[in-house]
């Protein structure tokens, strides 16, 4: 999106369009409760900051900012495949959208202190040759004392499509052996670093070693909690899955975008509809996922 059409979207004091790393457009936002910065490229959230908080979202310090990569923390969006493509494994995993340069269509600056950002995402030739479908997504953002992110998918064509979605949030913790996610005893999960065996969950998530476990019917709030002391909590609608990962040492370090040692200072908690919760959408319907995200 050229700068010159962006303009029209700033707010004075509270809302401006920069470049970051690699040229790529962000919004930055400094709402009197809270502040942001989301790039254009994948609408990719990169910072979350509520007024007198620690920032919640981690950024790899090693992340690319490249058109054709997925930028590495804050919140990737994923759709319309969840994991590997459906049919195709040589497509990269986790759908489109995460690399795909989003439009801005609204912003506003809300009376209650928060700031709103809106942005949209079409089908695109590209698009077609790998999900031969066309879509249109809006993604709404709202930056206050808590980060509420509204994901609505629409069907455009004349048959249904299945689709799958993730807001792939990586949170700062301050020691992955020493995090707790709360809010899925007692649910099964898809465990799979164990050949995607299910299992149950008991107690709080904690993380001894690779954990990528995709937990079904799990639309409760979750929270997470470091040395005792909770950090955010994650609430959720029209979202059936919670995916929690972390890459564990050998993994982590094994990514170039994640290397040097940073997989401890993460957790992702994942608002998703994938696997057991693919979602079918009619033609002309629309499809929304909600995630509120509340520092503690
Ligand atoms: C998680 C998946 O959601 O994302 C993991 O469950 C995956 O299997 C992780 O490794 C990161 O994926 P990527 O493509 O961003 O490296």
């Amino acid at each position: 999106m050229a700068t010159r059409d962006l303009e029209r979207f700033a707010i004075a004091d509270v809302l401006h369009f920069e470049q970051g790393p690699g040229g790529l457009t962000k919004a930055v936002i400094t709402a009197q409760r809270g502040s942001a910065e989301i790039y254009l490229h994948g609408a990719t959230v990169t910072h979350f900051q509520a007024k007198n908080k620690p920032p919640t979202l981690f950024l790899s310090k090693t992340s690319l900012y490249q058109p054709a990569k997925p930028i590495r923390g804050g919140i990737p969006v994923i759709f319309p495949w969840f994991g590997p493509h459906p049919t195709d494994k040589s497509i990269g995993q986790h759908g489109v959208v995460r690399t795909m340069e989003w439009e801005v269509s609204d912003t506003a600056s809300n009376d209650n202190g928060s700031v709103m950002l809106e942005l949209e995402c079409r089908s695109t030739p590209e698009t077609l040759k790998v999900w031969p479908y066309e879509f249109y997504i809006r993604y709404t953002i709202v930056v206050g004392d808590t980060l509420d992110l509204l994901f609505e998918v629409h069907n455009p064509n004349t048959a249904p499509f299945v689709f799958e979605e993730a807001l792939h949030t990586y949170f700062n913790v301050p020691d992955i052996g020493k995090t707790e996610v709360h809010g899925l005893a007692g649910t099964e999960f898809i465990d799979k670093v164990d050949g995607g065996k299910r299992k149950h969950q008991q107690g709080p998530v904690v993380f001894t070693t690779e954990t990528d476990r995709v937990y079904v019917n799990t639309p409760a709030v979750c929270t997470i909690h470091c040395n005792d002391q909770k950090i955010a909590s994650v609430s959720k609608q029209n979202s059936l899955a919670t995916v929690v990962w972390n890459p564990g040492r050998e993994k982590g370090n094994a990514l170039a975008d994640l290397s040097g040692d940073q997989w401890p200072k993460f957790v992702c908690v994942e608002t998703v509809n994938a696997i057991d919760h693919k979602i079918t959408l009619n033609p002309g319907n629309q499809h929304s996922m909600r995630c509120t995200i509340v520092p503690a």
